[in-house]
């Protein structure tokens, strides 16, 4: 898999673009600046916005690729930001979190309560978990994301991902997505809102 996404970014083009995506920046618009993590972000589109914002952004990938295009982003946006290459599994920090954003972050179905599990720890008490992923019915939709169910979201699987979380909002939402080459057109997303 860590190859397929290498492959994807080593092209000039953002795959996902290079703005922010749409529930993200609505999310973040509306709150204080704190200490944020994007696992899995990828190119950096989401990690660069917030680092403009004045959050402190600690950003992963498993994609070294990923990794160069978020670091080129940021510098043209003349921002900073640390992002690290790494697998979600291995991911630590000392310090907790006001807020992880979870964007269309698919696992196979056996690495997803463990993943989830592990980093929803890195939150603090009172902070914030915000989600946006592709829901099982976007399977044939053509507008991006896996095309297997086991790797997609309902709300039931999501409220079970993040039951840790209070004042949990999930829900789903027929959506326009706009955002590079990868994500466009008419989909079904899942989105989620929680306070730790
Ligand atoms: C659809 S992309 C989303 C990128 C970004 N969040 C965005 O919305 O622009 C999914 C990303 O998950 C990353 N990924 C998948 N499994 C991972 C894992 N176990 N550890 C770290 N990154 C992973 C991939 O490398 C890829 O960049």
């Amino acid at each position: 898999m860590k190859q397929l996404w290498n492959e994807r970014y080593s092209d000039t083009a953002y795959a996902y673009g290079t703005e922010p995506n749409a529930f993200f920046k609505s999310q973040l618009d509306q709150r204080p600046p704190g200490r944020i993590l994007l696992p899995a972000e990828g190119e950096g589109r989401n990690a660069v916005y917030a680092a403009m914002l004045g959050w402190d952004v600690v950003a992963f990938d498993q994609s070294e690729a990923g990794e160069k295009k978020a670091m080129q982003l940021a510098e043209a946006k003349q921002t900073s930001l640390s992002f690290r290459i790494e697998d979600a599994m291995e991911f630590n920090d000392d310090t907790a979190f006001d807020l992880i954003f979870y964007g269309f972050f698919h696992v196979p179905p056996a690495a997803l309560q463990p993943i989830y599990t592990h980093l929803n720890t890195f939150v603090k008490p009172g902070g914030t978990i915000l989600l946006e992923g592709f829901s099982t019915r976007n399977i044939g939709r053509g507008s991006g994301g896996p095309q297997n169910e086991a790797m997609l979201f309902s709300t039931s699987r999501i409220k079970s991902l993040l039951q840790d979380f209070q004042t949990l909002e999930v829900w789903e939402e027929e959506i326009t997505l706009n955002e590079g080459p990868f994500h466009q057109g008419a989909a079904s997303v899942i989105r989620a809102i929680g306070v730790k």
